[in-house]
């Protein structure tokens, strides 16, 4: 910011610099031509008089011009020595003014010069506003070469006050000053009421990044602007969204999982305690403890697996190992599977298989999700109920639907059925020694093969669990 108003300023100064001395130079020429003229001219009346050495003629001719011309008027030899002044004082003095030395040494015809009277100082009209001498008196020098047979025999110096020429000069100059002043100063003020509406958004944007780095998610911006930077905001704070959901998840995740394994811990050291301290125990009631200690084990590995299965899927490098395989193999199999369980529960496992279903896919995996769609059911279903497993084609999908009878799941659930941990009764599927953890891993394990998988359900009617995939895989 300081670099571009030095930049500014400078400009400004120079164009101001240069402007003046623009100026200065056109007031300068005009007053140079009157005065070359002239006296280019009376050098040319004069030649022969010089030449002659008439004094009388010259000083005569001298002063009547030097009333003409309005200044003082003196003549030199060829060595710069005064031979006449129209004031008399300067007699047989030698002058050694550019001016003169120009003539005399370079050749030329005439010259002009402005000095500082006091000093003999030249003025530098390329550079009026820098060499400015506020209270110096100023004056006009302007020679001739006197010239008798091609050769110079003299010199003719007008010296005139340009006083008057200066101050006006110095007038002009002033108020250029002044008005490049005023126009910086609106310049620069429009310049920094822009940078600002232009780095204001920006600095709001800042803000919400620095805080989103320290951890806080909440960080939302707000953009009265229209156009980029509205999107950019719109895009930071959709992000900020997700981040924030992502932790918040994350951090349910970790409470839950821990929870998950401080529960059976709890129980087991609960019971290992009685086992300890009451080495009396009733025979029967210590095996009882011991299998209750057995089966807390089994879920916690259950637990534990589960989530590994997650994490790894979370962290995308799961690798299918594809095969071909008939979705209706694996369905009977796993029919076969909870067959006990379901005849233990009277429940009947109903079976319509239109389509083999034949897919290129990851069997353990398949498997899995046939299995935790078809023991939900069966574990969730009252006793004596029923439980239809579906399997058609459509086109190049498979659709496989788990239907029950049982419970059913009451609609504001619905939406979360699929999420991590998440039971709708949490007493009783923890009764029945779920984690919450079966129907996330079936979303993931779908969508991992490219398939969809939905929950229809009403309450107190039943559950339907549909699967589609596709059959034309890699
Ligand atoms: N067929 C169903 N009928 C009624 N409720 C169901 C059914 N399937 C799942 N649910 C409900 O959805 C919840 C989530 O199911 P999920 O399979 O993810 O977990 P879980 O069965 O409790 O535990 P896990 O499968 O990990 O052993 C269950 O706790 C249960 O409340
Ligand atoms: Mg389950």
């Amino acid at each position: 910011m300081l670099a571009f108003l030095l930049i500014v300023g400078l400009s400004f100064f120079a164009m101001a610099g240069s402007l003046s001395s623009m100026v200065g130079d056109y007031l300068f020429t005009q007053q140079i031509r009157a005065d070359r003229t002239g006296l280019e001219m009376l050098a040319v009346k004069i030649s022969d008089d010089v030449y002659q050495g008439d004094v009388d003629a010259l000083r005569s001719q001298l002063s009547l011009a030097s009333g003409e011309m309005g200044g003082r008027i003196m003549l030199l030899d060829e060595n710069g020595k005064v031979q006449l002044d129209t004031f008399g004082e300067m007699n047989g003095e030698r002058l050694q003014y550019p001016e003169i030395t120009n003539i005399l040494a370079k050749g030329m015809t005439t010259d002009y010069g402005v000095h500082e009277l006091e000093t003999g100082h030249q003025l530098d009209s390329n550079n009026l506003l820098f060499t400015r001498r506020g209270n110096a008196s100023w004056v006009g020098y302007c020679s001739a070469g006197v010239v008798h047979s091609s050769r110079i025999i003299g010199v003719l110096l007008l010296v005139s006050p340009v006083q008057e020429m200066m101050q006006n000069l110095y007038q002009l100059q002033d108020r250029m000053v002044l008005i490049f002043i005023v126009i910086a100063a609106a310049a620069l003020l429009c310049a920094l009421i822009f940078a600002r509406l232009i780095t204001k958004p920006v600095g709001g944007l800042m803000r919400g990044i620095q805080r989103m780095s320290k951890g806080d998610f909440s960080a939302r911006v707000t953009s009265k602007n229209s156009g980029e930077f509205k999107q950019l905001a719109q895009a930071f704070n959709s992000m900020s969204e997700k981040l924030e959901t992502l932790d918040q998840s994350r951090n349910q995740f970790v409470s839950n999982a821990s929870h998950e394994l401080k529960t059976p811990l709890a129980t087991m050291k609960i019971m290992l305690e009685s086992l300890i301290y009451q080495p009396d125990m009733d025979k029967e009631l210590r095996a009882e403890f011991m299998n209750d200690i057995n089966s807390e084990i089994d879920r916690l590995s259950n637990v534990v697996s589960d989530l590994l299965t997650l994490v790894q899927m979370d962290s995308k490098n799961v690798k299918l190992t594809r095969e071909n395989l008939s979705i209706a193999a694996l369905i009977k199999e796993n029919a076969h599977r909870l067959q006990p369980i379901a005849d233990q529960k009277q429940q009947q496992i109903a079976l319509t298989l239109s389509d083999p279903c034949d897919i290129y896919a990851d069997r353990s995996k398949l498997n899995q999700v046939i299995y935790n769609l078809m023991e939900n059911a069966v574990k969730y279903t009252q006793a004596g109920g029923q439980i239809r497993v579906s399997l058609v084609r459509q086109g190049r999908e498979a659709v496989f639907t788990v239907t029950d009878n049982g419970p059913g799941i009451p609609k504001e659930n619905l939406p979360h059925v699929f999420d991590r941990f998440y039971r709708v009764d949490k007493a009783r599927s923890r009764e029945k020694g779920g984690t919450g953890l079966g129907l996330s891993i079936v979303h993931q394990l779908v969508l991992l093969h490219g398939g969809a998988i939905r929950v229809e359900s009403e309450e107190g009617k039943g559950a339907s669990f549909i699967v589609e995939l596709p059959l034309h895989q890699g």
